[in-house]
């Protein structure tokens, strides 16, 4: 076992003895499994039935004063003992102590409160570390105090409310844990979960219910007792010989004559995958990290790394009763295979009547659906940043930094500062070739404009927020950032990487100095576990907004909650210089329009730019921006339409010959605002 000095030096500091009695010895590698069970206890291919994660029910549900639901659900996290392997029990650490956790599943436009209790041990019952938690909804564009930063940990004891706004279009999201320094640890042991947001379109066009089946996969070496076995070889990844799809090795799946979705989720730590079917047949690709592609793909192979989410359709109609098919696992460069890591798990085609009822039962669909990024041009970027990934000595980092250096500034350095809205594109080369990166971004989805200059991958074409960068691979990215302001990370999720220390953090619409309302470790805190705290969700819920929890931060929220953004002149005006004053309308609307950029240099150009938040529904909506300059009748300068971020945007050169002093949004949802306009 080779251990860190690091690592040494962490587990000697809270006083555990025995820390790494279940360690699996280095010489494990070059063996034909990395597991020291006796043949007794060894999983064999295909003997355990497929299981379901449960769905997690909500605690509460309420309707909203915009007519909405509301739901609060609760998660207990425990240590626990789970059957993985024959003839034996492994300790886990679980979300309501199963592994992996619950699903949740939610509609588009539904708010989520979800009360995340940390009833672990105060230290990992193996590895010594103390458990102190964060949880990260992968895939959400959460507030920053809700989006499991890595150092927002909540102890043993207390529990955090975490506001999900699920504003977002349909996709496969998961939870899962961030502590800083243990996430490897904590996620391999079992904190992890599928999450569906759904929504009309996606209703209507892929399989529901028991054909849309949750695929976690993951791998993992146990020790001679059934205890989970970790060697990350000093933090180059862990390499397990046993594949476990939703917590179960290599199970079988019986089928019907039909086609059914899957959500594969990579929950490995480390291992990437090269998946195909058995019979060589393609698999219909139709969505990725961020949601629906433009158009369905055929593809017969897909590269999958850590944290990516493919969801792919199968038409096992074309099998005659009786038929297996197997998932298999080609393999990537850079991962350590055993005997039985190129297999996954098998259909097995059965006789049962072929239930045809819900979308895409029997026919596939072709034409899938736009989004916002995939609606992106590279022209419309502001900026080209370029980061590195690789390692320096002992330690990985990207872009130069690591999260150590982001502690010590106080949580202020950052990668990248764009403004609201900016549109930018970041290249990330991983020059070596002895290890794959998947580089997460937080916040935003991205669209994959190239790989070495060629275009990516089909099944990429698609919002991600993963990319696999290969070995000798430079990758470019289009995204936009927003709808919110603050700090979020930008990490490796090859997880050992990430907490040694392959992660820094990027600022939406902030100076690093000035105050920030959504500082992702003050802004919210834990609390006692059954303690009752006014949730301050009830404003940040609504809003789904950055400017929303200024109110909360500053505890002026006299807002009603129908109102989310309230007054966001204060968010914004802090912000940047270029925020104007802003005023917002009734509280009866559905929707909050913000100013934030207002300017009409004269003879020059004329530009608008804000957000609109709105918790109902999401379909075309735009806003007609009206010259209302003191002293003059109202006329309509120009309309933009609002994309499915709540963005909008409107220039023209070199607008009107009089100089605007003041203008006025409205929205085609019914939220207005007025703003007076900068002339320089
Ligand atoms: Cu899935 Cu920052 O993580
Ligand atoms: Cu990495």
């Amino acid at each position: 076992m080779s251990v860190s000095r690091r690592q040494a030096l962490q587990i000697g500091g809270v006083g555990v003895i025995g820390a790494f009695g279940l360690a699996v010895p280095l010489s494990s590698v070059d063996a034909k499994s990395a597991s020291q069970l006796s043949s007794r206890n060894m999983p064999k291919l295909y003997q355990r039935t497929l299981p379901i994660p449960p769905v997690l029910a909500p605690k509460s549900t309420t309707v909203g004063a915009d007519g909405k639901k509301v739901h609060l659900y609760q998660i207990e996290q425990t240590a626990g003992m789970a059957s993985i392997v024959p003839g034996l029990s492994t300790p886990i650490l679980g979300y309501n102590g199963s592994f992996p956790g619950p699903t949740i599943k939610v509609n588009q436009g539904e708010r989520i409160t979800l009360e995340m209790d940390n009833l672990l041990p105060l230290f990992h019952p193996q590895w010594g570390y103390r458990l102190d938690t964060s949880t990260h909804l992968h895939g959400s564009a959460s507030l920053p105090q809700y989006d499991g930063y890595a150092n927002d940990v909540t102890g043993r004891g207390l529990c955090k409310d975490y506001q999900y706004p699920n504003f977002q279009p349909a996709r496969t999201l998961w939870y899962h844990d961030h502590a800083v320094h243990n996430t490897a640890q904590s996620v391999y042991s079992g904190l992890a979960g599928q999450y569906h947001l759904h929504d009309e379109t996606e209703r209507n066009l892929l399989p529901q219910g028991k054909f849309d089946v949750p695929l976690t996969i993951s791998d993992a070496m146990f020790a001679s007792n059934g205890a989970l076995g970790y060697n990350d070889n000093t933090h180059s990844g862990l390499y397990g010989d046993i594949i476990l799809v939703n917590g179960a090795p290599w199970p079988v799946m019986k089928v019907q004559r039909r086609i059914y979705r899957f959500r594969v989720l990579n929950a490995s730590i480390s291992r990437s995958y090269n998946f195909r079917l058995s019979t060589g047949d393609p698999v219909t690709m139709v969505a990725t990290d961020g949601g629906l592609m433009p158009a369905a793909k055929q593809v017969t192979s897909w590269r999958q790394a850590g944290a990516e989410r493919y969801e792919i359709l199968i038409d096992f109609s074309k099998y005659p009763v009786g038929k297996r098919v197997e998932l298999r696992n080609l393999s990537n460069k850079n991962n350590i295979d055993y005997d039985y890591t190129g297999r996954v798990m098998a259909f097995d085609v059965t006789g049962e009547t072929v239930d045809t009822s819900g979308p895409a039962a029997k026919v596939m669909p072709t034409l899938l659906a736009g989004s916002a990024v995939m609606n992106l041009a590279p022209s419309q970027s502001v900026k080209t940043r370029r980061m590195r990934v690789k390692r320096d000595g002992d330690i990985w980092t990207i872009g130069d930094m690591t999260w150590d250096e982001v502690m010590k500034s106080g949580y202020k350095k950052v990668v990248a500062d764009p403004d609201l809205n900016d549109i930018e594109i970041w290249e990330i080369e991983n020059s070596s070739g002895g290890w794959f990166h998947p580089v997460h971004i937080h916040l935003v989805d991205f669209k994959i404009l190239s790989r070495n200059g060629r275009p990516p991958f089909p099944y990429e074409l698609g919002p991600k927020d993963v990319v696999y960068v290969g070995e000798g691979e430079t990758v470019r990215l289009l995204m936009q950032f927003g709808p919110h302001r603050g700090r979020y990370m930008i990490h490796c999720h090859n997880l050992p990487h990430e907490d040694h220390d392959m992660m820094a953090q990027f600022s939406v619409g902030y100076n690093p100095n000035d105050p920030d309302p959504n500082d992702p470790i003050e802004a919210v805190k834990p609390h006692p576990i059954g303690e009752v705290v006014p949730v301050p969700g009830e404003v940040a819920a609504d809003a789904s907004d950055a400017t929303a929890s200024t109110e909360t931060a500053q505890a002026t929220a006299t807002a009603q909650p129908t109102q989310p953004g309230g007054s966001s002149a204060g968010g914004t005006s802090t912000a940047t210089e270029t925020a104007a004053p802003v005023t917002t309308q009734p509280a009866a609307q559905k929707d909050v329009i913000t100013i934030i950029t207002a300017r009409h240099r004269l003879n020059k150009d004329i530009t608008f730019a804000g957000t609109s938040v709105y918790s109902g529904a999401l379909s075309a909506a735009s806003v007609v921006l009206y010259d209302v300059t003191p002293g003059r009748t109202a006329t309509k300068l120009g309309m933009a339409s609002i994309n499915s971020l709540g963005n909008w945007t409107w220039t023209t050169k070199p607008g009107p010959s009089r100089q605007v002093t003041m203008v006025r949004a409205d929205s085609s949802r019914g939220g207005t605002a007025t703003a007076s306009v900068r002339a320089d």
